[in-house]
């Protein structure tokens, strides 16, 4: 798989296609849309990673919506959580009232949207619920769980679509699997 220090995506086994990824959001779109329908909801994105799924899931949502980007570490490099979480990009509008909707790119040890969710609730939103493109609920540390889901996956280290592993990959139009042999 490697080649000196670069991988090629050509190694990469494909998990989901661009074309199932696409009809996944245009469902988890409608769902969304008539859920809150007549409400504005205040989508909050994750950065890095949940950007592109973010970027085509407004584009499927037939109701109004505010966006804003959260921006979250709480992978150093590599592919271990170090079950720190840093918050590298604060918000910038008011979440008071509101309904908020975080969209995460994938929800793993759930470490991240457990320390999101006590952060956002001292903001006092109206509700707050979350939508993750990807869930590996084998790898779930603590009790936390997606309201939508787009696909649940097994435990393998995933790429592309907006992931990344130390920022490569991240321009894939589709899942790909880095490593199944967990995590390095
Ligand atoms: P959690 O705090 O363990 O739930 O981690 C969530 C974050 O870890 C995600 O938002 C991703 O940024 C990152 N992450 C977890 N698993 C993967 C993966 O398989 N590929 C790329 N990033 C991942
Ligand atoms: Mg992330």
């Amino acid at each position: 798989m490697t080649m000196g220090n670069t991988l090629s995506e050509s190694n990469l086994e494909v998990l989901i296609d661009a074309t199932r990824i696409a009809s996944r959001i245009r469902e988890l779109g409608e769902q969304i849309s008539n859920d809150y329908r007549a409400r504005t909801p205040h989508l909050v994105g994750v950065l890095m990673g949940a950007w592109v799924f973010m970027a085509d899931l407004i584009r499927n949502l037939s109701i109004e919506v505010t966006v804003d980007f959260l921006g979250i570490q709480s992978y150093l490099g590599g592919t271990t959580s170090s079950g720190e979480v840093k918050i590298t990009k604060d918000l910038d509008a008011s979440i008071a009232g509101r309904d908020v909707l975080v969209v995460e790119d994938i929800l793993d040890t759930g470490r991240t949207y457990q320390y999101l969710q006590g952060v956002l609730a001292a903001h006092q939103p109206n509700s707050v619920k979350l939508v993750a493109l990807l869930d590996k609920t084998a790898r779930r540390v603590v009790p936390v769980q997606a309201d939508y889901v787009g696909f649940p996956i097994p435990d393998v280290f995933v790429v592309g679509y907006g992931l990344d592993y130390n920022q490569q990959f991240r321009r894939l139009p589709e899942v790909r699997i880095l490593d199944n042999m967990k995590h390095l």
